[in-house]
């Protein structure tokens, strides 16, 4: 049994989360609810006391609420978040990290993990400034499940309908059960690009944000393995939970993986590492001079390759996954290189395509395996991290969770 708070904003699918409410505790999960303002206007505080048997907090000025600051005391009690419906407003709010209401200072205020069922009408979903919030969210390691498309009470049929009720409890279940499938497993993950210096002031780099190592690292993490992530120089915070190893450049990421290989049972090279590093580093800033300047430069070591040599997996090689971005032929490319390098899964991603690539939150990948493929649509890198750290689990033998692929 966990304890999940469920945040109530203010939309037409408010009622719904009457029903959620529900099936979580049918679950065994202890409820309590806080209410929006404006989900006041839709739902009566009465519903949810009477079937949570708790008192339903709707704002942090009511008399008698602070005496134990009740915003951190449900933040520090909760073992998960859920918003069922989170309005545009909501996430702004997440996105912006107000703290205007009880539920907005909640969200600041938790280490839990944050699950939203977003609902809004279909023009509001796609708007670039809902679509910044949402990416931004979820790069901050949120959960989405996803709306559905339908009949929106505002009249339009599209994308932006509230899950279905089963569909939310199911995923908070799993979110909060499904933390030990790789219980006593070790996973390296790369990430990030590398940085090759030139003198000490200048190097080369590329676009890699980081983003989609960070995100199987979380996953795998969640999932009770023990991960070490060795990243490339990134902006981003490391997920809870995993150990990690920073590298500047291809060949000190080359050393760390080789360092750890032995300790793990699978690599995940999500890393954009330097395919070329210059001949020499100069010691002393390098001044402009006329003319041009030609930096030699040299291959480095590819490190999944020198991974794919390792002896075979009967003889304890981890389990290998690499990650492909190609612009054209993509799959004919991805598979070249899959049997190439000797992995057993790549993740070939179309970075020509709109969502997918390098600095944005979501991406289009196909798997592909010695024994199939499978093109997922665009989704989240969260998402993806997830049905990657599946396939993960089946090529390392873990029995399958139901209602996993
Ligand atoms: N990789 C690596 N070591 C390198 C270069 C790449 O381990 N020195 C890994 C990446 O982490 C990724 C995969 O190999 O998992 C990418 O393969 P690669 O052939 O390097 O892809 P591109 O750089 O896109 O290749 P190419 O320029 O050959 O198309």
């Amino acid at each position: 049994m966990a304890r999940i708070t469920v945040g109530v904003s203010g939309g037409i699918g408010a009622y719904k989360a009457v029903e959620v409410v529900r099936g979580l505790q049918k679950k065994g999960h202890d409820v309590t609810v806080v209410m929006t303002n404006s989900a006041r206007r839709f739902v009566g505080e009465l519903t949810f006391e009477a079937i949570t048997k708790r008192r339903v907090v709707s704002s942090q000025w009511a008399p008698g609420l602070n005496a134990d600051i009740e915003h951190i005391a449900l933040a520090t009690a909760s073992d998960l978040l859920l918003v069922v419906p989170a309005t545009a407003n909501t996430i702004a709010r997440f996105a912006q990290g107000l703290a205007d209401d009880f539920l907005s200072s909640l969200y600041l205020a938790t280490t839990a993990p944050v699950l939203l069922a977003p609902a809004m009408n279909t023009h509001m979903l796609e708007h670039p400034a809902v679509a910044a919030n949402l990416a931004s969210l979820a790069a901050r390691g949120v959960r989405f499940v996803q709306p559905g498309e339908g009949y929106l009470a505002c009249g339009w049929v599209g994308k932006g309908r509230l899950a279905e009720p089963e569909e939310i409890v199911e995923t908070a279940h799993a979110q909060l059960t499904g933390t030990a499938s790789l219980a006593g497993r070790s996973v390296l993950v790369t990430a990030g690009p590398t940085f090759e210096d030139l003198d000490p002031v200048r190097f080369i780099g590329n676009r890699s944000s980081g983003r989609m190592g960070y995100a199987v690292a979380a996953e795998a993490a969640r999932r009770g393995a023990a991960v070490i992530l060795v990243t490339g120089p990134t902006h981003l915070d490391p997920p809870a939970g995993v150990s990690v190893v920073r590298v500047r450049s291809a060949a000190d990421m080359h050393a760390a993986v080789m360092a750890h290989v032995a300790d793990v049972q699978a690599v995940v090279m999500a890393a954009a590492v330097a395919d070329y590093t210059p001949e020499s580093v100069a010691a002393q800033k390098v001044a402009k001079a006329d003319g041009g300047w030609t930096v030699p430069l040299t291959r480095t070591v590819d490190i999944l390759a020198a991974l794919g040599r390792l002896p075979s997996r009967a003889e304890g090689r981890p389990v290998l996954i690499g990650f492909a971005a190609e612009t054209h032929d993509v799959l004919d490319h991805a598979e070249a290189k899959r049997a190439r390098k000797g992995v057993d899964l790549i993740v070939a991603n179309d970075v020509a395509q709109p969502g997918a690539g390098f600095e944005v939150d979501t991406n289009v990948v196909t798997f592909l395996e010695a024994r199939g493929r499978e093109t997922l649509p665009l989704m989240t890198k969260a998402d993806v991290a997830v049905r990657l750290v599946d396939r993960l689990e089946r090529l390392l033998g873990v029995p399958p969770v139901a209602g996993r692929p």
